[in-house]
């Protein structure tokens, strides 16, 4: 039998119901005021933690065609992090200049990191360390005034009654006996205990419907009980955002469009080719190349490449989600906190510059992008040999051009594509020089 497509009564049920008119998602005032909110954060770390960082092998280690299922399991009776101090991770995020967290609650593997009244594959039941590190890191979170979003894996790997299984997590001796309808039933239970037992959640931030891309009608917002599901998460809190990583444009019920690996209008990863929307966007990226503990992934990019691709998310007027994977033992490489610290130290002088603007009146360029605020505009310059730069926009008047650090005022031109700044000499192996051009009035913005 193939075990990979809908069963029958299933696929009828979701042609039915697909065809159904449902009420347009009104955002309250609390979800518009979020959403403001969520682009002046402008900056997030991402994190993924689970027992899978045990094997060292990424996230996606139960694929490994040489794991069962249920030896992977028994993993997680050896997992006890001694080093995990929820202060220690927050204080360096905090540090970055980062204004909001995202952890995984639960992978495609299955195991809850939270206290699950569902299931005792969970981080109390199943493993010697018992602390809820969900509970540990909401408290800190609140402590220091960072916001939370919760990462939620809609693919199981695991779950019998994750039925009829996508084109991942495939094992000969899977057991899909079970009732999808009992696994949506789960994925509302776990999401009012997410939603309830941590604080205020700032988004909910799911993952994982492309898994059932390849099955007719895989892909329907009804089959994956989103509407259901979205206005749960809006009742149970107000003010929280939903975005998926879904990496298709934003069904309705969604607050963020998310892209993955690729900043909004790229598609390099081969991810994002799906349209930018109106919605607040945000790219989550890896500090290396993976998203869990990679033991021998050491290719980190640069402090420099980093705090180029914040900037360059910012002029594309989109949060960077930059991705952390902890260790067994509960600490961060130290690549990762050395990356850290350095965008902590440019953002000392630089954070206005990212943080509550919005993408540029000028589109991105070879040189670099540019991020507004109110009537200035922040022109980064990555690079260029030239001596002079034009800036191509004549929309409003200007009155002044300074460089944005030193404040020394930075000659210019005018011409009718717009002003021609002379870039002074400068240190070409800076992250980013920024200018900054103060205009009569405000620049416009239509979102
Ligand atoms: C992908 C991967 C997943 C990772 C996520 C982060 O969907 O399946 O492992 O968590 O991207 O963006």
């Amino acid at each position: 039998m193939r075990k990979n497509l809908l069963p029958c009564a299933l696929s009828l049920a979701v042609a039915a119901t697909a065809s159904a008119v449902q009420p347009a998602y009104q955002p309250s005032e609390a979800i518009l005021q979020a959403r403001e909110e969520f682009r002046d954060k402008g900056f997030g770390i991402f994190i993924h933690w689970g027992i899978y960082s045990m094997l060292g092998s990424g996230e996606w280690v139960l694929n490994d065609p040489n794991i069962f299922h249920h030896e992977y399991k028994d993993l997680a009776g050896g997992f006890y992090p001694s080093k995990f101090d929820a202060a220690e991770w927050v204080s360096a995020i905090k540090k970055s200049g980062a204004k909001y967290l995202c952890i995984t609650t639960r992978h495609h593997d299955g195991f809850s990191m939270f206290d699950t009244a569902h299931s005792d594959y969970d981080i109390i039941d199943a493993t010697p360390f018992k602390r809820d590190i969900i509970k540990e890191i909401a408290e800190e979170c609140k402590r220091q005034d960072i916001t939370l979003h919760l990462y939620y894996s809609q693919l199981d790997w695991g779950r019998s009654d994750y039925n009829p299984i996508g084109r991942t997590g495939h094992e000969p001796d899977r057991d899909t006996s079970g009732n999808w309808d009992d696994y949506t039933a789960f994925m509302r239970n776990q999401l009012t205990e997410l939603l309830t037992n941590y604080g205020e959640i700032g988004a909910i931030w799911y993952d994982g419907m492309w898994d059932r891309d390849e099955l007719p009608g895989g892909l329907s917002p009804e089959l994956w009980n989103l509407d259901e599901q979205y206005a749960l998460i809006h009742s149970l809190q107000p003010s929280c955002l939903v975005g998926s990583n879904h990496h298709m444009a934003p069904f309705q019920g969604e607050d963020i469009q998310i892209f993955e690996r690729d900043k909004p209008g790229e598609n390099e990863a081969g991810l994002s080719g799906q349209d930018v929307s109106q919605l607040p966007l945000e790219t989550c990226q890896t500090m290396n190349h993976s998203w869990g503990y990679r033991i021998r992934d050491n290719e980190y990019k640069s402090s420099n490449e980093l705090i180029r691709y914040l900037v360059g998310t910012a002029g594309r007027d989109a949060n960077l989600l930059l991705n952390i994977g902890p260790r067994p033992d509960g600490t961060f490489p130290p690549q990762a906190i050395e990356r850290l610290d350095a965008i902590g130290e440019w953002m000392k002088d630089y954070a206005p510059t990212v943080q509550g603007v919005r993408g540029g009146v000028v589109a991105p360029h070879e040189w670099g992008v540019t991020t507004q605020k109110d009537n200035k505009l922040y022109v980064h310059i990555f690079e260029t040999d030239d001596n002079a730069l034009l800036i191509p926009y004549t929309g409003n008047k200007l009155k002044s051009a300074v460089e944005y650090k030193s404040r020394k005022p930075i000659k210019y031109t005018m011409t009718p594509q717009g002003p021609v700044i002379n870039l002074p000499e400068r240190d070409k192996n800076m992250a980013d020089y920024v200018i900054e051009l103060q205009y009569d009035k405000n620049l416009p913005y239509n979102k």
